[in-house]
């Protein structure tokens, strides 16, 4: 146990490149737009869509350092959380999750906790005042130490895993769109959490296409943050992406009825599955664009199906 595989990547198996699926749906038809479909979410049962893009680079980069444990963040809900402990279970290497919420360590395991925990993560409950300082050197060495674990054989990644390699990571789904989009497409859109998958996707696109992100948190953080995860990756700003940020519905896992009505819909009509946190928010916020007339007639749209319904929800497995 715990000596990286050398190809994180080819050892996953991945299904890449992730299928690209036109649907066709009356809120666009009749505007004479065509919606495209990247289903990332079916590029890997474990670690699907942008946890795939974000975390691989970082494997690999654990994996040529040698360092045999991944140690990341999340809460106690996390869908990075549960795709790093199903990583590790699958190369064969140490993670360890630092869980927000002291309290919670005395109480049963949620179902997506379990399932970190059954993927052989350890689990390491931190108060919320010590969580909000995770991203400062000598809070993550504490946290290190105080979980007998010496630097030399850790890789830290940040919680929802975006860091600088992720957007790299992020930047192949856009070449991978590049290679696959009819010209028509001029718009793909993605929904944001911390940002780092737009960061990377509209790096990754060609001139004359722009990333699209829709926030699925209240607040107007996320320019900033995406401008700062595309400096820290390619040195400044790279390719056309704006954000939209109409769509939260009140902010993170907060819905409202039309949102959810729309889901349920959608599911209907096309048969997929759709994550309600971050893809439902997106599908809903370009089918009020193209009733905006946001998008011109004769052209397609691309939306990245980031992920599948998270497991043990009423739309999941
Ligand atoms: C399904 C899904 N879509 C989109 C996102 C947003 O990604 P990012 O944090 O890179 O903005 C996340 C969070 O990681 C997610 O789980």
């Amino acid at each position: 146990m715990s000596r990286p595989s050398a190809d994180p990547a080819a050892a996953l198996r991945p299904r890449l490149p992730s299928p690209l699926q036109e649907v066709r749906d009356a809120r666009f038809d009749r505007h004479g737009v065509r919606l495209l479909l990247k289903r990332d979410d079916l590029a890997h049962p474990e670690i699907p869509g942008n946890k795939w893009r974000k975390l691989v680079p970082n494997l690999r980069a654990a994996a040529a350092e040698g360092r045999g444990t991944l140690v990341t963040f999340g809460g106690a809900y996390s869908n990075h959380l549960r795709a790093t402990a199903a990583a590790a279970r699958l190369l064969g290497i140490r993670a360890v999750g630092i869980v927000r919420g002291h309290e919670l360590a005395g109480r049963p395991l949620n179902p997506s906790l379990a399932r970190c925990a059954a993927d052989g993560m350890r689990l390491s409950f931190v108060d919320r005042a010590t969580y909000r300082r995770k991203d400062e050197p000598g809070v993550v060495a504490g946290l290190l130490a105080g979980l007998g674990l010496t630097s030399g054989d850790v890789c830290v990644v940040p919680e929802g895993g975006s860091n600088a390699l992720a957007v790299h990571g992020c930047a192949e789904l856009g070449r991978e769109l590049e290679r696959e989009l009819p010209a028509a497409a001029g718009t793909v859109a993605v929904a944001c959490g911390t940002g780092g998958t737009l960061a990377g996707l509209a790096a990754g696109l060609g001139a004359g296409r722009r990333a699209l992100g829709f926030p699925v948190l209240k607040g107007d953080f996320l320019e900033g943050e995406v401008r700062g995860l595309q400096r820290a990756a390619f040195g400044g700003p790279a390719g056309d992406w704006r954000l939209d940020g109409r769509f939260h519905c009140g902010g993170f896992a907060r819905t409202t009825g039309e949102l959810d009505a729309f889901a349920e819909e959608f599911e209907d009509r096309h048969g997929l599955p759709v994550e309600r946190l971050y893809v439902a928010k997106m599908l809903y916020g370009l089918g009020v664009l193209a009733r905006e007339g946001a998008f011109a007639p004769g052209t397609a749209v691309a939306a990245v199906v980031t992920g599948p319904p998270e497991p043990g929800s009423a739309h999941g497995a």
